[in-house]
């Protein structure tokens, strides 16, 4: 049984080891979200002590995943501060531990945040996945439009470019 949880700073500084692994797991599984291999754990800890002062700065949503008291799942949502945009979020991070995969964790995060960003007066989210990614397919599958492909925008772990598939949703 999975329980989903929009966390504070201390809650997320707390979580970071949690946090390091599912990183860490996801980029050595193949996942494009930022980082090159090789990835220590150190690089996911000063990651995620950013993160953390983001939660606490306000601009910030973080949820995560707990299956039988470990966290296996996260995502976040950047609220977007130009002063033009305040209706507007981006949301990044949508991460799974391997072993934790299949179990409707995606769906139940992507639920929570996105309330969450109601919540906090969004009404519009953007993001960006991998092309040819696992995650490109589930977008869909939760509501999000595609709007297109930019390709060569990133790199691959191991390397070489791969594309990126832009995403929005209206928010209730
Ligand atoms: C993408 C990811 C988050 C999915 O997590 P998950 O918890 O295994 O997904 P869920 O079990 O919640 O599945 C969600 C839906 O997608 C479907 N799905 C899951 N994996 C899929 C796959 N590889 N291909 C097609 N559909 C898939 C499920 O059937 C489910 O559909 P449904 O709810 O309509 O029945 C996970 O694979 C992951 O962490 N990938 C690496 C990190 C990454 O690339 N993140 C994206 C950053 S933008």
């Amino acid at each position: 049984m999975a329980t989903i949880r929009i966390i504070d700073a201390e809650e997320a500084r707390a979580a970071v080891s949690d946090l390091n692994e599912i990183l860490s797991d996801c980029i050595n599984g193949g996942a494009s979200v930022g980082f090159m291999l090789p990835f220590s754990a150190s690089d996911a800890t000063f990651y995620w002590r950013e993160v953390a002062d983001s939660v606490e700065g306000g601009v910030t949503i973080l949820a995560v995943a707990e299956v039988e008291g470990r966290i296996v799942g996260t995502v976040q949502v950047g609220l977007a501060s130009k002063p033009n945009q305040p209706h507007r979020g981006d949301l990044m991070k949508l991460l799974v531990h391997r072993s934790a995969r299949g179990l409707g964790l995606s769906r139940l995060l992507m639920e929570a945040v996105e309330l969450e960003a109601v919540r906090r007066g969004r009404s519009l989210l953007v993001l960006d996945t991998a092309t040819g990614s696992d995650a490109e397919k589930i977008y869909p599958r939760f509501g999000w439009e595609r709007v297109g492909v930019i390709p060569d925008y990133a790199m691959w772990p191991q390397g070489g470019f791969c594309g990126t598939t832009l995403f929005y949703k209206r928010l209730a």
